[in-house]
């Protein structure tokens, strides 16, 4: 009964504060990560909207600011696809901030057309999974000062169905926006493993999550028919409010302390797929960001 709740729409309700916090959040300008800008800065967080587009970034910066009546909320321009924009970025938060004590890795793109990031990887894999991975690398020092620490990777439960094609992980001999969809998320989930086991001992808890199926601008990329069949369902998926509640119970539950590395889904622990939970993949996978990506990271 509880998981329900939890599942339908509920919100996840704690009054954990985090007065003197920072928070960072990718992809804030609108759907899940909007909803989550809005309670964490209700709770009192200094928050850093992270995004690409700084028209939108603006207006939705107005909102969070109205909505939770808290000032201190900034934007900042971010953009995962180009890893250029990420190293800018990371070098204006450690610089500038004293502190991020949560960062949530959030932002994301669904089935677009076949398309690459300025640096060469296919959209999916390089925003989802590169972009994040290398700003959490840039920024893991100024996140081990401020434990404790916890860094946030918003993935989805169609990593459940996802492969990782070591061989060919910018799928260009052959292109299916679906898997390359699904390997991305896959990623998340592998690369939380990874970071998590890393990290033991540092303070710094790393944790995956699926949100629920949630009413937002991921869908823009689907065909036609495929939005009409959403438009069918949507009484059976959540807001973005209730979409965000699996992230802000992630980035807040004192119970969650303890724990690192694993997979959530309504606000509570979720089994992942037999495949995410494979080490020897994780490593390969993360050997092989570090080498794409240029960076030595053990
Ligand atoms: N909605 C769902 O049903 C669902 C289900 C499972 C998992 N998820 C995951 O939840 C996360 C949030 O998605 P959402 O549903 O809230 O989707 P959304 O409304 O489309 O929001 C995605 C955000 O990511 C940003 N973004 C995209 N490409 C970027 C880039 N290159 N650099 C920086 N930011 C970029 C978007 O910016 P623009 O506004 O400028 O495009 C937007 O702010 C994603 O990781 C998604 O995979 C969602």
């Amino acid at each position: 009964m509880e998981r329900l709740r939890r599942a339908f729409g509920c919100r996840w309700s704690s009054d954990v504060k985090l007065d003197g916090k920072t928070v960072i959040i990718t992809g804030a300008n609108t759907g899940i990560g909007k909803e989550t800008a809005v309670d964490l800065a209700k709770r009192g967080a200094r928050i850093i909207m992270a995004c690409r587009d700084m028209e939108k970034a603006s207006a939705a910066l107005k909102e969070v600011i109205e909505l939770s009546g808290n000032q201190n909320v900034v934007t900042r321009k971010l953009d995962l696809s180009d890893s250029k924009s990420i190293r800018e970025f990371a070098e204006a938060i450690n610089k500038e901030e004293e502190q991020v004590n949560i960062l949530i890795n959030n932002a994301g793109v669904m089935v677009c057309p076949y398309a690459k990031t300025a640096d060469g990887f296919e959209m999916q894999i390089g925003v989802n999974h590169m972009g994040h991975f290398l700003l959490t690398y840039l920024l893991m020092d100024l996140i081990k000062r401020s434990t404790p620490a916890r860094i946030i990777n918003v993935s989805s439960m169609a990593h459940s169905w996802g492969t990782i094609n070591l061989e060919d992980i910018n799928s260009e001999k052959s292109y299916d926006k679906n898997k390359a969809y699904s390997q991305s998320k896959l990623a998340n989930v592998l690369f939380t493993r990874s970071l998590g086991k890393k990290l033991q001992g540092t303070g710094v808890t790393v944790y995956a999550l699926h949100p629920g199926v949630v009413q937002t601008e991921l869908w823009r990329h689907l065909s036609k028919p495929q939005q009409a069949l959403f438009w069918m369902i949507k009484p059976f998926t959540k807001t973005s409010v209730q979409g965000a509640q699996t992230t802000i119970y992630c980035a807040v539950a004192p119970e969650l302390e303890t724990q690192t590395g694993g997979y959530y889904s309504d606000c509570a622990p979720a089994n992942c797929s037999r495949l995410a939970s494979d080490d020897d993949l994780a490593n390969r996978l993360w050997n092989l960001s570090s080498q794409m990506l240029g960076i030595s990271w053990d």
